[in-house]
């Protein structure tokens, strides 16, 4: 049981409040989900499972959940400071964090800013290819379907979304990339590409949702663009663990 001040609550505002985990909601790729008393919060719970390739690749990354965890919660504080809302409230231990309850946009939201992964395969262009713009696709979050390129017509037509839900999407995503980036090149990083998800608070406001880490984003090393992500796993390059600690150690010392 993990007393913590629950800052967005406005019926407990102020009040020490006793967070613990209730039932499971959900079971994902990565992650479960658990309420807890307060019908606005939940507790999410990082796991070390890996998967790829809509899952039909499965291992173990040792260590990712506590990483994955840290990070996300690190770069979200950061984010809220350059006016990016996200759901995180409170880290409760190395794994479990509070966050807003929130219904997500299905949508992932993929930002690049150097050509790699499907980006490369798609329109034939060698990875590491330097983009002339940082660009902007989507998702539709639909495992059934292998989660299709969707256009902004498309999502709204699909009512996935708002017209504008989309452009508020659209402002934030770039500004993640542009604090990101900046933040992360100090580190000796690359920020090539990574993906975000949103979600709506029961008031209706849309926040930053899922997670931001080596599993959703690729990092290369600036001298020698080594992988320091989870194409590590993806494509049996070995050291995910490795680099995982490495992204750990450069980003908080740790
Ligand atoms: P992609 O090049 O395979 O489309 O991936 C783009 C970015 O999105 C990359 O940083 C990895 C991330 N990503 C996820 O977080 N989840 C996924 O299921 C996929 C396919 C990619």
């Amino acid at each position: 049981m993990i007393h913590i001040m629950n800052p967005e609550s406005e019926n407990l505002k102020g009040c020490l409040i006793t967070m613990e985990k209730l039932e499971q909601l959900y079971e994902g790729k990565a992650k479960k989900v658990f309420a807890t008393a307060d019908p606005d919060l939940v507790i999410v719970s990082y796991k070390d499972d890996a998967t790829a390739l809509d899952g039909k690749k499965r291992g173990t990354i040792v260590g990712k959940g506590v990483i994955n965890n840290k990070m996300s919660n690190f770069m979200m504080q950061k984010l809220e400071k350059v006016g990016v809302p996200t759901h995180f409230v409170e880290q409760l231990s190395d794994r479990e964090t509070v966050v807003k309850k929130v219904s997500i946009v299905p949508l992932e939201v993929i930002i690049r800013n150097i050509a790699a992964g499907s980006f490369s395969k798609r329109y034939g262009v060698e990875e590491g290819t330097d983009l002339k713009i940082s660009t902007i696709e989507f998702s539709y979050k639909n495992d059934d379907l292998h989660d299709p390129l969707i256009n902004d017509y498309h999502a709204i037509a699909l009512g996935l979304a708002t017209p504008e839900e989309i452009e508020q999407i659209k402002e934030y995503a770039f500004k993640v990339n542009d604090m990101m980036k900046e933040y992360l090149l100090g580190l000796g990083i690359i920020l090539v590409d990574f993906k975000l998800e949103f979600g709506k608070t029961s008031d209706g406001t849309l926040v930053l949702a899922d997670e931001i880490s080596p599993d959703t984003c690729r990092f290369w090393d600036v001298k020698t663009h080594a992988h320091l992500d989870k194409d590590l796993f993806r494509r049996d390059l070995g050291g995910a663990e490795e680099a995982y600690q490495e992204v750990m150690r450069r980003l908080m010392g740790e």
